[in-house]
């Protein structure tokens, strides 16, 4: 679990809502539809960090069911406060490695769509195995979506971009839904907090979409 500092109302969410909106990590598969108590799109987003995006795309997709993970309890405490605030029903928490999540819950061919954000760019070359994006995992990924669902990739490490666009376009089963490789930024993808902070030091952002066939 990553720590970080976490303030006094993200602790309070944390403790108070956890129960509620989250999914305890399980070495079973678990049903989407029981879980969010009716039938999809779900969605999947790995690494929400403060929860920025998903509470916005949430509030602006009352029908999409999105199951967001990540292992950041500040971040989880804060997208626990938003979702009480905004009374949004369709989102659940899983705090717990992404890797994990995908492996043992989500159940072959469920999934419309993966949503990663500014996933860590690992930037010093002997970290770069630590890195999300790499095929084993996006192989992994695309076992869980169903024919038809999306993987939207976005960074502002070129480097990592380009780290993407490989590992995705050398991946038989998904197809680009750029031909320029990159997408502009779709209307729906709200900007987030590390996007912002990017942007102010002149980081060009990159998004990739590409579906699975
Ligand atoms: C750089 S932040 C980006 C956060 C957010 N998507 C944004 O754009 O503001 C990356 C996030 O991914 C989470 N993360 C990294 N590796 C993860 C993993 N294996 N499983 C779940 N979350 C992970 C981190 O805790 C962090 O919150």
């Amino acid at each position: 679990m990553r720590s970080g500092h976490i303030t006094l109302s993200q602790r309070a969410a944390r403790d108070r809502l956890l129960s509620k909106w989250g999914h305890t990590f399980q070495k079973e598969p678990i049903d989407l539809q029981e879980v969010f108590g009716r039938q999809g799109p779900f969605v999947l987003e790995i690494g929400f960090g403060m929860g920025e995006t998903t509470a916005v795309m949430a509030s602006e997709h009352l029908d999409w069911n999105i199951l967001a993970i990540d292992v950041y309890r500040p971040g989880i405490g804060a997208l626990l406060g938003k979702i009480d605030k905004l009374g949004l029903g369709n989102i659940r928490i899983v705090e717990w490695d992404a890797v994990d999540v995908l492996e043992y819950m989500i159940q072959p061919e469920t999934l419309d769509a993966v949503h990663i954000y500014f996933p860590d760019p690992w930037p010093k070359k002997r970290h770069h195995k630590r890195r999300l994006i790499q095929p084993p995992f996006i192989e992994l990924l695309i076992s869980r979506l169903r024919r038809t669902g999306i993987v939207h990739l976005a960074t502002d490490w070129p480097e990592y971009a380009q780290q993407m666009l490989e590992v995705c376009s050398a991946a038989p089963a998904l197809l680009n839904t750029s031909a320029d490789g990159f997408s502009p930024r779709p209307s729906w993808r709200p900007l987030t907090k590390f996007e912002s902070r990017g942007m102010r030091l002149g980081h060009p952002v990159a998004d990739l979409i590409f579906q699975k066939r």
